[in-house]
């Protein structure tokens, strides 16, 4: 579930579009099948009107279809009748890579599962379809978004590699935002910053472990003169080191954002572990699991930064209205002869 505060009122709405991205999300290069059961649809609770925002907050769900299987394994209350489905057994083999060990020691859990299951990726669905709302508001203003794999070829040749191997990887993935105007987000404050926003937004996501803006970890090795960006009288760019952001400002070139995700931690061969029950060496917990999701984040990653230029375009422009919003836009646009 999420609620989604500072949408103007007026903003139409498809549903198919976001459905289309939580279709994205849950395909992809290297997923299991399990993911293709049963596909993923938005409900709205509230905040929203025969398709159009209504300015108040917008209550949006993804229900997990898979929940069926465990209502006895993560009944909120003590469950009643027998045992069944899935979560009956205690999982004590925690995985190197994910959330279990450190979950259990943190909260004094005797079950791994109290950790996994809400540390695992599932919660993206729903952040995948408040990004298709954010991607609705951009759009009013020529905004467009999109995120995939650095290099789809290499990706899938690995991932046939490790699919062979029973083994996991991880990928690089990146984010192109195109008709961002120049000036938004801010120097004033690093909360106010566009770059220390939106690493912020693709770091939360899961096995994300790098995150870069524009040329990003290449500008180290390089002189000045070959790292920045010069400008033109009409004020563009011939090139685009920066990825789009200066200062925490957007520039008016694209914006350029890359994410690297480690190799999933659930391992059809597993690696060393300890039985918590007992004490003794033992191997990880193993699951079915995909052999990679790296197009699932690029999908992820593209709405994060979706939500984030978005808040930032709020920011600037205001307006309770999308009326209020696109007009003040027009306006800046104007004021600094952007086009
Ligand atoms: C879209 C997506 C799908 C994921 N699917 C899996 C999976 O099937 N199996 C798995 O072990 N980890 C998966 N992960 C990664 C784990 O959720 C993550 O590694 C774990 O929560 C530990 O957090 P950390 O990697 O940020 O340290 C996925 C992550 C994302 C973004």
């Amino acid at each position: 579930m999420a609620i989604l505060t500072g949408l103007p009122a007026g903003l139409e709405l498809d549903r198919d579009a976001i459905d289309a991205d939580l279709k994205r999300r849950q395909e992809g290069y290297g997923r299991s099948p399990r993911q293709q059961i049963e596909q993923d649809r938005v409900e709205v609770l509230a905040g929203l009107r025969h398709g159009r925002t209504l300015g108040t907050p917008l209550a949006l769900v993804v229900q997990n279809r898979d929940h069926k299987n465990w209502t006895w394994g993560m009944s909120p209350w003590p469950p009643e009748g027998e045992p069944a489905g899935k979560g009956v057994k205690p999982v004590t083999l925690p995985r190197p890579g994910h959330a279990d060990l450190a979950g259990v020691l943190k909260y004094g859990h005797d079950d791994v599962r109290n950790a996994l299951e809400r540390a695992s990726a599932r919660h993206t669905a729903v952040h995948v379809a408040a990004g298709a709302v954010a991607k609705a508001l951009l759009a009013s203003i020529g905004i467009a978004v999109h995120g995939a794999a650095a290099d789809q070829e290499a990706l899938h040749a690995r991932i046939d590699e490790a699919r062979a191997a029973r083994d996991t990887v991880g990928g690089v993935v990146e984010v192109r935002a195109t008709g961002v105007p120049p000036g938004l987000g801010s120097y004033a404050t690093k909360e106010d910053r566009l770059d220390a926003r939106l690493a912020f937004a693709l770091m939360g996501i899961q096995a994300v472990k790098g995150v870069e803006i524009g040329d990003g970890f290449a500008l180290a090795d390089r002189f000045g003169s070959d790292a920045h960006d010069e400008i033109r009288t009409d004020r563009r760019r011939d090139t685009n080191r920066a990825g789009g952001i200066e200062a925490g400002i957007s520039n008016g070139e694209e914006i350029v954002v890359r994410a690297a995700m480690k190799p999933l931690p659930t391992l059809m061969k597993p690696l060393r572990s300890v039985d918590l029950a007992s004490g003794e060496e033992a191997t990880a917990l193993v699951e079915r699991s995909d052999v990679a999701a790296v197009e699932a984040l690029a999908v992820v990653a593209e709405a994060a930064v979706a939500w984030e230029l978005a808040r930032a375009a709020r920011d600037k422009f205001g307006g309770d209205a999308l009326v209020d919003f696109v007009a003040a836009h027009r306006a800046y646009v104007e004021r600094i002869e952007w086009r």
